[in-house]
């Protein structure tokens, strides 16, 4: 059973993000999302939201599972006893951080592997905080997100503006 973590803040997921999930799940049998609850960054979603999102998303399909996380991805990564990681590349610009999170984490726990699958292009530019930046000015948000994802954007942006 090949397994796979695809880790990320998810705040909210996209369509780009589905597409590198679609990705990982045609090369590993279990590919398990891992949303960070990142106390440093202040979340648009909390997690309880992050996860419900994402559970609902992927309901019919056991193969993607949904869990939390705190701290370090690599203890995350032992617990589960999952050694491969995934994460998506959209452009060259991702690559330089994407480089220093793979060999950190490799340096941390020397079995770790990151996989990195690259977006479909008409992805590269897309982005949560891009969307996140559109729903708060009631902008276009139909064709980057799915239409739960979209709800729940306009949802919050709405009792945000209530306050
Ligand atoms: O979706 P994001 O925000 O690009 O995801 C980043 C994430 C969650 C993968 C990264 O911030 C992370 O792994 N955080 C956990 C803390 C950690 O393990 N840091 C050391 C590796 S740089």
């Amino acid at each position: 059973m090949k397994k796979a973590i695809y880790p990320g803040s998810f705040d909210p997921i996209t369509n780009g993000h589905i597409d590198v999930l679609r990705r990982a799940s045609r090369v590993f049998d279990e590919v398990h999302i891992a949303v960070i609850q990142n106390p440093e960054k202040n979340s648009f979603f909390t997690i309880e939201e992050r996860i419900e999102h994402l559970q609902e998303l992927f309901r019919s399909e056991p193969e993607i599972q949904i869990e939390g996380f705190k701290g370090l991805l690599v203890d995350y990564a032992k617990k589960k006893d999952i050694y491969t990681i995934i994460r998506g590349l959209r452009a060259v610009s991702d690559f330089d951080f994407e480089f220093q999170m793979a060999l950190t984490n490799r340096n941390l726990e020397s079995k770790i592997d990151t996989v990195f699958l690259m977006t479909d292009e008409k992805y590269s530019y897309l982005s949560s905080s891009l969307v996140r930046q559109l729903a708060k000015l009631n902008g276009p948000i139909g064709q980057f997100v799915p239409d739960l994802i979209e709800q729940a954007l306009r949802e919050k942006c709405k009792a945000q503006k209530g306050h």
